[in-house]
């Protein structure tokens, strides 16, 4: 039976090194495959991987993606599926959410509600985790809401933390559970349509 694929449009600020694991997870599925990517900057490495696997990339700015909603159009004329949101720093306008209802999720890289919210991201989410003492951090993949980190949560998993940890190798043991696990997650969802 040949399935109708399904199209991802990624959103990322960054490296990218999440969206290259889930372009590359997806480059041998026949459920979906990376159809856009999104960036709000112009020197993001994620637009250098999206251009070296010949996948198409728009750039947003302000204005575009919080007035004018020409995002929309873009989505549609790649018709987008889903959302992934990999190390996207801006918040998802409403109009957005609601125009993809359960089909925008987001990776965060701590056990939410913990260390999340408006200002948590990268180094400043491990160093809170470090500050806390915690035992364990981890990743939260949740769909997006109109609110930073508070969407319903669909996987969480944890690493041990010990005394020794610092923030740099926090975000080491982290970022290995997410290149590990958020490509599945992504898979799981459009198993589940
Ligand atoms: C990851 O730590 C992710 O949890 C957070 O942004 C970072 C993206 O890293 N949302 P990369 O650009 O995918 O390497």
């Amino acid at each position: 039976m040949i399935r109708n694929m399904k199209n991802i449009a990624i959103f990322a600020s960054g490296g990218g090194s999440n969206a290259r694991k889930i372009i590359e997870h997806f480059e041998k599925s026949d459920l979906g495959r990376v159809a856009l990517v999104v960036s709000n900057k112009k020197d993001a490495g994620v637009l250098d991987i999206a251009h070296a696997h010949q996948i198409p990339t728009h750039l947003i700015g302000r204005a575009d993606f919080y007035e004018s909603k020409k995002i929309l159009s873009i989505l549609d004329e790649h018709r987008i599926d889903l959302i992934v949101l990999a190390g996207f720093l801006w918040l998802v306008p409403t109009y957005l959410i609601g125009a993809y209802p359960k089909r925008i999720v987001n990776i965060h890289p701590a056990l939410l509600p913990l260390f999340g919210g408006k200002g948590m991201y990268g180094a400043h989410v491990h160093t809170a985790v470090k500050a806390a003492g915690a035992k364990e951090s981890g990743i939260t993949i949740h769909f997006a809401n109109e609110h930073y980190d508070a969407g319903d949560i669909i996987f969480q998993t944890t690493c041990a933390l010990t005394e020794e940890d610092t923030p740099e190798t926090i975000a080491r043991k982290v970022l290995a559970l997410e290149h590990e696990h958020f490509p599945k997650v992504v898979e799981g969802l459009l198993q589940g349509w």
